[in-house]
Order: structure tokens, then sequence, then C-alpha cells
């Protein structure tokens, strides 16, 4: 065999109260795909940002085409060629596409200080040319699509020239079409000689991407196999120390007449066109569509994050008035975000304040003070449920894997009193064995008499959980479907139902 581009051994990684890694092995050749999986929590992204230059290793060897590197920091990192794209994309929504793969090394213009726009925007196409793809350099970032964040984030990193490309969940939020142009991308870069590292929960699609997989489990590296002699089975099991078996899915249950949430006539701008929607007591509602459908902006107009133009929302058959998130909580509607670092966490806060935070005049006292000890219970019996990984109660929700992050967002609402609860993209970035919890919890939710809109991309998921499923499409329902009629055919046809040009 070759030699190795890259070789970690005895890396040791603690935290204060966490050994996030201990003696892990890793290592990676040229023109090579080696996945990187393993439950929340685990220790990849620790792992890998330990090469990026993020964290520096407690103890242990990293050698970059046989001799030792010393990582300290980031530009390091770039200078030795690894390029990191992290599971939160870093990108400054506000500047240029063009702008911000060149952040801090603009060409300079003839005067000084003026920057030279167009060999950025020249430097840029340039890049796209070579990936083949299509995105317009001067668009502000904030228009692109995750997907599309996504790529001009490869494209930043590449053009450090990297020679070692680490991407950390990838997949995560992108639709399959997405997911095929990245592995088009990721196979053109390995058949270029880059040794790509592939971190992802997705165990299916490893088959598909990687050549060697390497699995962790509580800080150790428990095993290296190649992809072609290992079942996704097998990986499975070497990820949780157990073999879990996956439920069978669920039969939904006839349903109760009692309609909770009824939404008639919703209208903002051109990202939601006159969408209505009903969902009844103990009920669980999909809304499916590509990634842009327009299914996050009605979450959020129901919640009152963003102003509607028109449209009413009764609950319980009342016409009620919501101008805000505040407003919401109190008419009992819940909001799980998909973008927890913006809008579901504080992440500065620890646990106990994280969970608690929804619901806090529950645990005001008589004098007006949050009684400590009833919060603490709380957020001691959701972390037992949810199985959340931290030290204690008191660990900053920053300090946490993507995946935990995700759980504490979902211990926030169930301790609010919430009889509406929109989960949008609930088990993105979420290990296999917290995504059966995750499953269950909503199922007892739903039995428990709760009414539930789930928001996500993953079809399998949709089926498998709602009871009715409704489709959009460029700010439209353009489909509504009954657990029973309902299969992935069914449901992309109507996702795919653009308005006929006029
Ligand atoms: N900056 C930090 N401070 C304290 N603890 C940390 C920090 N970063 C990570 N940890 C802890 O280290 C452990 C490994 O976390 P890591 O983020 O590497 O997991 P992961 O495998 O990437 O999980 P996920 O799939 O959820 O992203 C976790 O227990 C996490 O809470
Ligand atoms: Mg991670």
């Amino acid at each position: 065999m070759a030699e190795p581009l890259l070789e970690m051994s005895g890396i040791e990684k603690h935290f204060p109260g966490v050994q996030a890694l201990v003696d892990c092995h890793f290592d990676l050749f040229p023109g090579e795909v080696h996945a990187l999986v393993g439950e929340n929590g685990a220790g990849k992204s620790t792992l890998m940002k330990i090469l990026d230059g993020v964290y520096e290793r407690d103890s242990g060897v990293i050698k970059l085409k046989g001799s030792e590197v010393d990582i300290p920091n980031t530009a390091t990192a770039q200078r030795l060629g690894i390029s990191m794209i992290h599971q939160e994309l870093n990108l400054m929504p506000h500047l240029t596409v063009a702008q911000n793969i060149f952040i801090g090394r603009e060409p300079q213009g003839r005067l000084p200080f003026v920057l030279d726009e167009r060999a950025l925007n020249e430097n840029a196409a340039a890049l796209f040319e070579k990936l083949r793809l299509h995105l317009d350099p001067r668009k502000r970032v904030s228009a692109l699509t995750v997907a599309q964040q996504q790529m001009v984030e490869i494209a930043k990193a590449l053009s450090f020239n990297a020679s070692v490309l680490i991407m950390d969940e990838p997949t995560a939020a992108l639709t399959d079409k997405e997911i095929d142009e990245l592995f088009r991308i990721t196979r053109q870069l390995r058949g270029e000689g880059v040794g790509i590292v592939h971190i992802s929960h997705r165990l299916q699609e490893l088959k598909q991407i990687s050549d060697r997989v390497t699995v962790m489990r509580d800080g150790h590296v428990i095993n290296t196999v190649a992809t072609a002699d290992a079942t996704v089975e097998q990986i499975i099991s070497m990820m949780v120390g157990r073999t879990i078996f996956e439920a069978a899915p669920e039969v939904p249950e006839v349903t109760n007449p009692e309609v909770v949430l009824e939404v008639r006539n919703l209208n903002r701008g051109r990202a939601i066109r006159d969408v209505s929607f009903s969902v009844h007591r103990g009920e669980i509602v999909g809304i499916a569509g590509l990634v842009g459908a327009g299914r996050t902006e009605v979450a959020r107009a129901v919640f009152g994050a963003d102003p509607i133009d028109s449209g009413e929302i009764l609950i319980h058959g009342k016409k009620v008035k919501i101008s805000g998130p505040i407003d919401a909580v109190h008419h009992g509607i819940g909001y799980l975000s998909e973008d927890r670092k913006r809008y579901g966490l504080a992440l500065g806060l620890n646990v106990e304040t994280n969970v608690v935070m929804a619901s806090l005049q529950r645990f005001v006292g008589r004098l007006g003070i949050v009684r400590s000890g009833l919060t603490r219970v709380a957020a001691e019996r959701q972390v037992q449920n949810l199985a959340i990984k931290t030290p204690s109660l008191s660990q900053r929700v920053r300090n946490l894997s993507g995946g935990t992050q995700q759980k504490v967002v979902v211990a926030k609402w169930l301790t609010a009193d919430t009889e509406i609860l929109f989960f949008d993209e609930p088990t993105r970035g979420i290990d296999v064995g917290a995504k059966s919890e995750i499953y269950q919890l909503l199922n007892a939710l739903a039995h428990e008499g709760k009414a539930i809109v789930m928001i996500s991309s993953d079809l399998p998921e949709i089926l498998r959980m709602s009871h009715r499923i409704i489709v959009m499409c460029e700010g439209r329902v353009t489909g509504e479907l009954t657990a029973a009629e309902a299969n992935q055919e069914k449901i992309m046809t109507f996702a795919t139902q653009r308005e006929a040009a006029a």
C-alpha cells in the first residue's frame, strides 16, 4: 500500500469533566474517502478538530506524509493543506460568495486598501469551474440554500490547495439530489488524490461513498474496516456496543376528531402562499418537501417568529393573534427549530437553564424567585429520559456535541407544557440510537393527546411517523396524503409540482 497521507496515533483529549478522546488512532491515504462514524458525543468532531488546529491534543503524534507535525491553530492546518468543513457552517451571510471564499486574503487593487472585486470574482469563478459548480460569485451567501452554502465551503477549503479535506456531517441538511452532487464532487477530488474524511450519521450512504470506515465509541476508536467488508448492521453494532433492532414501523392510530390547530390561508411574501392545514388532537402531521419549499417558513410564521401578510390561526376553533414567540408559547405552541444555534438554544448557558427556559413561570415560587430545586429535578429527568450526554447539568450547551445539543432543544419543549409542537428536522445529526428514542417520544406525545407537526426531509422518517402528510413546493401546499396512501413516489411528485410558468 502507498504511504499514508496522514497518521494520528495515541491521541488523547480531555475537557473539564469529559475524557473526549482516549488513545485514538486514525490514518488516511491519498485518494481515499475515509468515513468516521459513532454515536452523538463519541468524539468524531473533536478528533478532527485536533487535526484542523481548533483544539490542541493533550498527547499523541500526528504525522503528515511521514513527518511529525504540530498543529497549534487553524492557520497552521491550512498551511499544511488540511481543511475542515464544520458541522455548523461558518460563512458570513452578508458577504458575497467570492468574499467568503477569499476572506482575509483578498487580492489588492491598484490603489492601496481598495479590493479588486473583479479579480476576486474571477478567482472564485475559476474554482467553481474546476468543480463544475453553477454558482454566482457575486451572490450574497444569505441568498443561498444550505446545499449551495456547503459547496461554497468546499470551494473555500480547496482554495487552500487542501490535500486533506474533512467534512463534518456534510449531508445532514441536504436532499437526495444535492447529496448526489456532493458525492460527485467528493469522487472527483478523490480521483485527484485528495484524502477525504466523511463524518456522517447516515449509515446507508457510507456504502455509496467511502473506501474505509472508522467507528468511534465513548472517545475510543473501536475499529477501522474496509467498507466493502462490513454490513451496515455490523457497523451499527460496533457503534453502540450492542445490537439494536429497528422497531417495525409504528401503525398510525385512528385520530381524534378534535381539531387543535387550524391554519387558514396563510400568506407571507413569496415564501408562504395561501397555506391552510389543520392538526388534530393526538395526531402527527408530517410536512414534506424539498429544502426551500417553505416548510420552516410556515412553522416560523405560526410560532410568531416572522410576521405574516394575511391569514388566520385558530386554536380549538378560536381565532388567536400571535405577534411573537411569547404569544405562541402562551397559547401552548412550541417550536423546535432546525437551526439550534440561532433559535433553539442559549449556547452560553448551561443545560439546566436551557431545559427550563421556555417554562420558567412554572418554577417560580411565591416570592417570584425561581426554585432551583425544582428546575434541577425537571432538568435531571429530561437528561435521563433522552439520555443526554453531559458531564453535569451545569455544563454549557456550547460544549456539547452537535447531536446532544439537539436533544437539549427537545428537552426544553417537553418541559414546557405545550399542546402544539412543531418539530423542524428533529433527527438531523442525531445518531441511530437516539433517533429511535426521539421517534418513541413523538409517539408517546401524540398518545398523550398533543398535536404534532413534523417537518422532515427524510422521506422514510416522514412515512414512518406521520398520520397524515402535507407536501409543499415553492411556498404552496401541493398535496395531502393519508398514511395509508402515501409512498415516496407520491410525495416526490407533489414536492416537485411547480406552478406552470405563466
Ligand atoms: N469545547 C468543549 N468543552 C467541553 N467538552 C467538549 C467540548 N467539545 C466537545 N466536548 C465533549 O467531548 C465529547 C465528544 O464530543 P464530539 O463533539 O467530538 O462528539 P461527536 O462524535 O462529534 O458527536 P455528534 O455526532 O453529536 O456531533 C462530548 O462528550 C462533548 O460534550
Ligand atoms: Mg460532531
